[in-house]
């Protein structure tokens, strides 16, 4: 299995905290350790570094606690940046941070005409692009997305608010397979699943609940939370390597390491 070394984008979580609830996870009233939230966060960008991959930063912004979560800034592929609307209010202001660091870094850009949530609800797998829906990312934005970026879209239908990004519910292994949980799927997405990855990894309910699908894979290691051992066994028996990570803290506003990494692709030629 080959690695394919990645370019990510990260905010450090200088001002993380949990003070609102958009998600089942969060509970403004028990404290958050920011300081461990900082430690951990680290540790996820060192792993990434000792792979080989490189990791760029975007500056942290007071007043938006879920800025941490850079797969929510914008979607990127080919050259391409799609930028983000929210749903929620509370995190509106993200959007034109991410979109201006994108613009500075010479990306072609973008703007959604409905709610999108980014590499939250999308991702590229193989020759397809998986759109979320069902709690975030509208369904009217798929259409807009084929046109962007001229990847055959395919709509994947959530149906448990634990699982309200895609990425919380489904990981892309790589160009041929994903794993992902059943059950956040709507029957006939998890149909349409069955019949694109016939040999896809099947994670229990046990391992989605530690956000064990949020998940990062270049193709041959996969960094996923450490907590995620039923998991990580069964894509050793792939033949992945696994690397965990803790982001406990994290987990609190309900995002995992996938969550805190956004990949920037570049046109095929140079990935
Ligand atoms: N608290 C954030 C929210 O609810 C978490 C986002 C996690 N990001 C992700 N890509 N799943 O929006």
């Amino acid at each position: 299995m080959d690695a394919t070394r990645q370019r990510f984008l990260m905010c450090r979580p200088t001002y993380f905290a949990v003070e609102y609830t958009i998600n089942p996870w969060m509970d403004p009233s028990a404290p958050v350790d920011t300081d461990l939230a900082v430690r951990q966060w680290e540790r996820l960008r060192q792993i990434y570094l000792d792979l080989g991959h490189t990791v760029e930063e975007i500056t942290p912004l007071p007043g938006l606690p879920d800025m941490v979560f850079a797969a929510n800034g914008g979607t990127v592929i080919d050259g391409r940046a799609m930028a983000v609307q929210f749903r929620d209010p509370q995190r509106a202001d993200e959007s034109p941070a991410y979109r201006a660091w994108f613009e500075a870094a010479g990306f072609e850009m973008y703007d959604p005409k409905h709610v999108n949530e980014g590499e939250g609800d999308i991702l590229l797998a193989g020759d397809h692009l998986l759109a979320g829906t069902g709690f975030r990312t509208a369904h009217a934005s798929h259409a807009q997305l084929q046109e962007v970026f001229g990847y055959p879209v395919v709509t994947m239908q959530l149906v448990n608010p634990r699982f309200y990004h895609l990425d919380t519910a489904l990981n892309v292994l790589d160009e041929r397979t994903v794993a992902y949980l059943p059950e956040a799927f709507s029957p006939g997405s998890q149909a349409v699943l069955r019949r694109l990855f016939p040999d896809a990894v099947h994670a229990t309910m046990a391992d989605a609940k530690v956000l064990g699908l949020n998940a990062v894979s270049d193709g041959r290691h996969v960094v996923l939370p450490e907590q995620a051992t039923g998991l990580a066994a069964k894509l050793r028996d792939r033949g992945y390597e696994t690397l965990g990570v803790d982001l406990s803290e994290l987990r609190r506003a309900g995002g995992g390491p996938k969550c805190c990494t956004l990949r920037l692709r570049q046109g095929k030629a140079s990935q």
